[in-house]
Formats: structure tokens, C-alpha cells, sequence
């Protein structure tokens, strides 16, 4: 089998547009921006209106990676969705975003790893571009979450936020492998209960207990999340690291899941990383789940903080537990 890079040739996000900040939350839930910062660093988070889909802002992220890349919708042939929030039970969000987009009869599915689902996604189309049939994918993180979050629980509420972003990924034979090096994903789920929706699906459906209990929004055990996150997230890093024999001096960027800027500072710190090479943007998004890491990847492509050559560490978690990480030697 012919060796292939696997190179990310457009990134494209969209957040929406209404800005709600910490002091507004603290009109409906006893709490302050001084908690909020101080807990999470999180300052505003954008969420989505009423009637805008997960697919809506996952269209218009697609759109722009698609763009940015110089190709049209007809050059796609494989579109991976990651996400917690799809638009319905079914279809999936990918086959509904395949006609928004205008795409070709192509393989479209969703993937639910939560906030870990892009991070995963990336890994599946370099896969499925490396081994087979396929040559470009749009690989998506798109997140509602705002729409299973209980905006009557402060110790959820204010930390998440909604948006999409994209990437289109193609591969070429080149004189040595580069883009999309590799993946390091896991899963635990013996704790899987320390941050679910239990309620609504096929183990407990939808009733008015449920309804009455709030059952059917995220519930999350934060002190307990966090442990894990900074754990996993550090092994993964380290592992897929020492795989590819690099050391963190050599990292250019670290983009880490944007769900806490004390996980961040955590996870930099095991790994003895300058705080400059690490991008962080969860003061102005909050945790956008699946959506995080293309949102920031994106920001920070824009922002110039990413060079041809740089190796580019990307990093999230999620429920499940799920984790996993991808190193990218930029091109
Ligand atoms: O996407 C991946 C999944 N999510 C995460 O990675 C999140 C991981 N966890 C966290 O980020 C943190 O644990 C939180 C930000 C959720 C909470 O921070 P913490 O330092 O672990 O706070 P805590 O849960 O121990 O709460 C401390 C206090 C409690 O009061 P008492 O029991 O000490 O009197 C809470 O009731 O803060 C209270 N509290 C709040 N106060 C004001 C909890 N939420 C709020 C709030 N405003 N929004």
C-alpha cells in the first residue's frame, strides 16, 4: 500500500451569534463572574437560537473549510460528523448536512465520542483515506449543547457553549510522510456516570419522571471530571509523543480541549510546556464539546500561530470517558 501524508488543506468555524457572558447567568442562576472566572476562566460563551440546528452551524463551518481549501462540495467523498447533539435521533446529522451541503451520494456518518468525537473523527478519515477508496473528507465537530444543558443547574450551565468547525483532509504521496501523523484515542467506561445525559435514550426513555427530574440534560460530578481529564489527556500527549519520538520542545502549538483553563494550565504544566505554546480561546466559547478543538485550531491557524513544519499536538476528553489526541506535522 502506497504511503500516504494525509494533509489538512482547509479549516473553517462558525460560532453563533448571540454572546451571552457570565453576568447574564447570573441573572438565572445564583452565581458571578468572579466564580465563573475563577473556577473555569471563562468569561462568554456563544449559543445558538431556538431553531438553529447543530447542522446549521456545522453548514456554514463546512462551508468555509471547503473555501479555505480551494475545492467545491463535489471534491468531498467521505464526511465524518462529530457530535453529542445530532438534529435527530435520525437521520443522522451527517446525511442532513450531505444535502445542505450539496454533496455527492458519498459515505456520510456521525460519531459520538462527545467532546473527544473530532479528535476522533480525524483519526477514522486518516484512516479511511490511507487504506481505501476515499481521497478527500470533511471531517466536522459541531455541538448544540447548549440544548441538553440545565439552565437551571449553575454547576453545568455556565461552562458550556455552541459552534462547529471543520476540516477538509486529502492525501498525497510525498517524498516523506507529513500532515496527520497519528493518533493515540482511549476509552474508560467504568465511570461513564460522572457526566451523562441519563435520561431520554433506549436505557431509561423519555417519561415525565424524566422530564420532572431533569433527567434528560447533562449531569456532570466536575470535581471527579476533571481528575481523569488532566490524567488522560497528559498520557495521551505523552504517548503519542514518545511514538513519534518527539520531545515537547519541539511541539510548535498544543491545542488542548478549551473546558477549563485549570485543566489546561494542569496538563502544560506535567508536560513542562511554555503557556505560549499552548492556545487557549475557552474565555470567549466556553466548552463547545466537539467543537472545541476545530474551533481553536482554527483561531489559531488564522492567528499565524501555526507554520508549515510546526508539529501541531491537539488534545481532548469527553464523556464516556473518552480521550484521545492527534499530532500533525503542519504543512
Ligand atoms: O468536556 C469535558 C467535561 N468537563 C470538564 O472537563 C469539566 C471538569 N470540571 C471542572 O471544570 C470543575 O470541576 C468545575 C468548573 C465544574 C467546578 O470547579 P471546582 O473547583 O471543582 O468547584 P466545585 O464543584 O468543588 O464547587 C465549589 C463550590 C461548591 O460550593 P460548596 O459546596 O463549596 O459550598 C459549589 O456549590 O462552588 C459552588 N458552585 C458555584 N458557585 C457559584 C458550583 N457551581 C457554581 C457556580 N457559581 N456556577
Amino acid at each position: 500500500m502506497p504511503k500516504y501524508s494525509i494533509l489538512i488543506k482547509g479549516i473553517g468555524a462558525y460560532a453563533p451569534e448571540r454572546v451571552v457572558t457570565n453576568d447574564d447567568l447570573s441573572k438565572i442562576v445564583e452565581t458571578s463572574d468572579e466564580w465563573i472566572v475563577s473556577r473555569s476562566g471563562i468569561r462568554e460563551r456563544h449559543i445558538a437560537r431556538p431553531n438553529e440546528a447543530t447542522s446549521d452551524m456545522a453548514l456554514i463551518a463546512c462551508q468555509r473549510a471547503i473555501q479555505n481549501a480551494g475545492m467545491k462540495p463535489e471534491d468531498i467523498d467521505l464526511l465524518i460528523v462529530g457530535t453529542t447533539t445530532p438534529d435527530y435521533v435520525c437521520p443522522s446529522t451527517a446525511s442532513v448536512l450531505q444535502r445542505k451541503l450539496g454533496l455527492r451520494n458519498i459515505a456520510c456518518m456521525d460519531l459520538n465520542a462527545a467532546c473527544s468525537g473530532f479528535i476522533y473523527g480525524l483519526n477514522v478519515a486518516t484512516n479511511m483515506l490511507r487504506g481505501g477508496i476515499y481521497r478527500t473528507a470533511l471531517v466536522v465537530g459541531a455541538e448544540k449543547i447548549t440544548n441538553i444543558v440545565d439552565w437551571t443547574d449553575r454547576t453545568t450551565c455556565v461552562l458550556f457553549g455552541d459552534g462547529a468547525g471543520a476540516v477538509v483532509v486529502t492525501k498525497e504521496i510525498l517524498p516523506e510522510i507529513t500532515g496527520v501523523l497519528g493518533s493515540s484515542l482511549g476509552t474508560d467506561g467504568s465511570n461513564g456516570n460522572l457526566l451523562m445525559v441519563p435520561g431520554g435514550g433506549t436505557a431509561m426513555p423519555f417519561s415525565e419522571e424524566v422530564l420532572q427530574k431533569h433527567d434528560h440534560f447533562l449531569k456532570m460530578n466536575g470535581k471527579e471530571v476533571f481528575k481523569v481529564a488532566v490524567r488522560v489527556m497528559q498520557q495521551a500527549c505523552e504517548e503519542l509523543l514518545k511514538r513519534f519520538n518527539i520531545t515537547p520542545e519541539q511541539l510548535g502549538l498544543l491545542i488542548p480541549h478549551q473546558a477549563n483553563i485549570r485543566i489546561v494550565e494542569a496538563i502544560i504544566e506535567r508536560m513542562k510546556l511554555p503557556r505560549e505554546k499552548c492556545f487557549v480561546n475557552l474565555d470567549r466559547y466556553g466548552n463547545t464539546s466537539a467543537a472545541s478543538i476545530p474551533l481553536a485550531l482554527n483561531e489559531a491557524y488564522e492567528r499565524g500561530m501555526i507554520k508549515s513544519g510546526d508539529y501541531v499536538l491537539m488534545v481532548a476528553f469527553g464523556a464516556g470517558f473518552t480521550w484521545g489526541a492527534n499530532l500533525i506535522k503542519w504543512q
